[in-house]
């Protein structure tokens, strides 16, 4: 079967950083070694903790005629199946400090959440979770399993997420979000810590190789933050960064195009729910704005079928679970490589090393088998 045929892999803009200037130092002033350094040593004594696989999708490698692709599979990621679960868990454990007193909270589309509330179960937390009426049942359901009350906002993430304020200021519980605005930088950057977590893995398992380009999924930017970051602590070459967005909510390409953060109006909530973000967030904003090469936004139509494609073990010889906001990657890097002037410009050849995150599993389990069937 040939995989990556031609016109079915969509995307729908690309654009080139006119601002890229790479700079490990500045990098690491926004997350620091330290930080960095900390949430390794952390996590990486948790009880259930192992690192999760570095896959290689090789059929896929072989016909796109790169060298290799290697993909980070977050669908094993404790049993919360999503890279998410380092970032609110961990920042739960840093600003709560062992006071078992504490109420946590949080605004979510529902990984984030369900990290908070895993993190807040772990060490016997009460924990509030703030949902808009775009996230599923199933997975408001996940976190009231974890033990959390989970309290439906009418609106979207935003809506959810003022009401979060809100009610925590009343009763002053403390905030575990994983966005940043001007007065709340350090939880964000601690989650993002959390996230890192992730390159120090990748790093050990590719050994001497050295990896070329790196596709990272954006929503506020979070996670694409936390992996340059990585980058710059752990590499010691400087990939091609190229961000992926769902096309209805490019806010990432957007600011990248003008320089500055810009917002982006939702009018459709995209199926990759994660990523269906309006605005960056401030501490990934200051990270990505010089160190991202390039961005690509893509529209929903082939995330189904990438999602069988992973299922059905036709990229490599595992059989993947990848959730909605998993199969973006490869869509992106078959598109780039069926564009000849995309794949010169950002040189993807056969001595290309390509790194994707399948950054979730089923996290949403009726949705991925729904999503499957179509
Ligand atoms: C599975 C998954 N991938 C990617 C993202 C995007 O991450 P960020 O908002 O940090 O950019 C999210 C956000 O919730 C997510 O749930």
């Amino acid at each position: 079967m040939n995989i990556s045929n031609g016109q079915l892999w969509k995307y729908s803009s690309f654009i080139e950083n006119k601002n890229y200037s790479f700079n490990k130092e500045e990098i690491l002033n926004y997350i620091t070694i330290e930080q960095i350094d900390e949430a390794y040593s952390t996590i990486s004594k948790w009880e259930s903790y192992e690192a999760t696989p570095l896959l290689l999708l090789n059929k896929l490698s072989k016909e796109l005629n790169l060298n290799q692709i290697y993909y980070k599979d977050e669908s094993k990621r404790f049993d919360l199946k999503s890279f998410k679960a380092l970032g609110g868990a961990y920042a739960v454990e840093k600003v709560t400090k062992g006071n078992k007193e504490i109420t946590v909270s949080t605004a979510t589309a529902g990984n984030h959440g369900r990290s908070v509330a895993w993190g807040a179960k772990r060490l016997g937390l009460k924990c509030k979770i703030f949902i808009s009426e775009f996230v599923s049942e199933a997975r408001g359901k996940a976190m009231q399993l974890l033990g959390a009350d989970v309290i439906r906002v009418k609106g979207n993430y935003e809506n959810s997420l003022i009401e979060c304020i809100k009610q925590s200021t009343e009763n002053d519980w403390q905030i575990v979000q994983d966005v940043a605005w001007k007065d709340y930088m350090l939880v964000p950057t601690l989650t993002m810590a959390g996230y890192s977590v992730m390159m120090k893995e990748i790093v050990d398992q590719i050994k001497n190789e050295s990896i070329t380009h790196i596709f990272l999924q954006a929503g506020v930017g979070g996670m694409a933050g936390a992996m340059v970051a990585g980058v710059a602590r752990y590499l010691k070459n400087i990939p091609k960064i190229i961000v992926i967005e769902p096309d209805s909510a490019a806010c990432v390409m957007k600011s990248i195009e003008s320089g500055k953060i810009e917002k982006v109006q939702i009018v459709r909530e995209s199926l990759m729910g994660g990523m269906s973000c309006g605005e960056p967030s401030l501490v990934p904003w200051k990270i990505l704005k010089k160190s991202v090469n390039n961005c690509i936004s893509l529209p929903d139509d082939d995330i189904g079928k990438a999602m069988k494609l992973f299922a059905n073990a036709s990229f490599g010889d595992d059989k993947i679970i990848a959730g909605e906001n998993a199969a973006p990657g490869v869509i992106s890097l078959i598109a780039c490589c069926n564009d000849e002037k995309i794949k010169n410009l950002i040189k993807l050849n056969s001595t290309s090393n390509v790194l994707l995150i399948g950054c979730e599993g089923d996290t949403d389990q009726e949705m991925y088998q729904k999503l499957l069937k179509d």
